[in-house]
């Protein structure tokens, strides 16, 4: 098989295990021609690509931009921030707009939850979701699934711990639904009040100690604080949250185990994390935005029906 079962990649939940394995097939070779000296191939070469943010973003937008650069397409970018959004333009007329401009794909990330399913039934241009709202962020769990396979030689029946703020978090609904295609064991750990009532019909386990979920796992994915999505209070502090689900390095050899640690980032540093565990030999955070730009350069590449 070389071809993805969706024209689109709205989320993981939609996709197959083979679908994820071509992908990690497909971004294995990647890899080895971002890492020659010649990093360009002319796969995609007369596509044109619209990477469109209406929420900010560093890693997910650069990354994408330097695949589709890497895989020689025409690519334009666009932020809602002083875009014609700001007088009331909606989104499907503003996607329509660029869409004129004769373009093949939209890599969109949005605020909303669904923005990118509205658009797929509209539009006839192949959309990936660089992240809607609080549901799914797909090319993240794919690096990240990736980077656990290249670290520790496959992903079936390994523990993996997403620990962090589950309830605001489209990453960890994506992990989830990759991790489990791939034959993960998958534990959640955070505060009660920031693990969302639905969890336990995804088949995973729920731990609320830290220092249980970090003896438990293979590899610990912890997740940023979302102040900017809570409404709410839900916890007293940042000084205690980080006193009770903050993850430091002493923590981490304490294990006395080969544990890996992984980010989506942005990092709150001192919160989640401590600098000295970010930037520890535990830490593949990097290798998973390097691997970013690999597995994004397979997805643009297998939607645009290249294989
Ligand atoms: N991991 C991630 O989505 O980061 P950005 O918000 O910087 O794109």
């Amino acid at each position: 098989m070389s071809k993805l079962s969706q024209r689109h990649l709205l989320g993981i939940k939609d996709i197959t295990r083979q679908d994820i394995e071509l992908i990690f097939e497909t971004a294995d070779n990647f890899k080895d021609v971002i890492n020659r000296p010649i990093k360009k191939v002319p796969s995609l070469r007369d596509i044109t690509i619209a990477n469109v943010f209406f929420e900010n973003s560093t890693r997910t937008r650069l990354s994408f931009e330097l695949a589709e650069k890497r895989l020689s397409a025409d690519v334009i970018n666009f932020s809602s921030s002083g875009s014609s959004v700001k007088k009331g333009e909606t989104l499907l007329d503003t996607v329509n707009n660029i869409l004129a401009m004769k373009v093949d794909m939209v890599v969109m990330r949005h605020a909303s939850a669904g923005a990118p399913h509205f658009l797929a039934k509209h539009i006839k241009a192949n959309i990936i979701n660089a992240g809607d709202g609080t549901h799914e962020h797909p090319t993240q769990a794919l690096l990240d699934a990736f980077s656990i396979r290249e670290k520790l030689g496959g992903i079936e029946g390994k523990k993996i711990a997403i620990i962090g703020d589950i309830l605001h978090s489209r990453v960890a609904l994506s992990n989830i639904f990759a991790l489990k295609k791939l034959g993960a064991d998958v534990m959640v750990c955070g505060p009660p009040t920031l693990l969302p009532k639905f969890i336990s019909t995804l088949g995973v386990q729920i731990e609320f100690e830290v220092k249980k979920a970090l003896a438990w796992c293979d590899v610990a994915n912890v997740l940023r604080i979302q102040l900017e999505r809570q409404q709410l209070k839900y916890f007293p502090s940042l000084r205690e949250y980080s006193l009770y689900y903050g993850i430091s390095k002493k923590m981490l050899d304490d294990l006395k185990k080969n544990i890996v640690l992984m980010h989506p980032g942005p990092i709150n540093r001192g919160v989640e994390l401590t600098s000295d565990a970010a930037d520890s030999h535990h830490s593949i955070i990097l290798d998973q935005v390097q691997n970013g730009v690999a597995v994004r350069m397979a997805v643009l590449y297998l939607l645009a029906g290249a294989a």
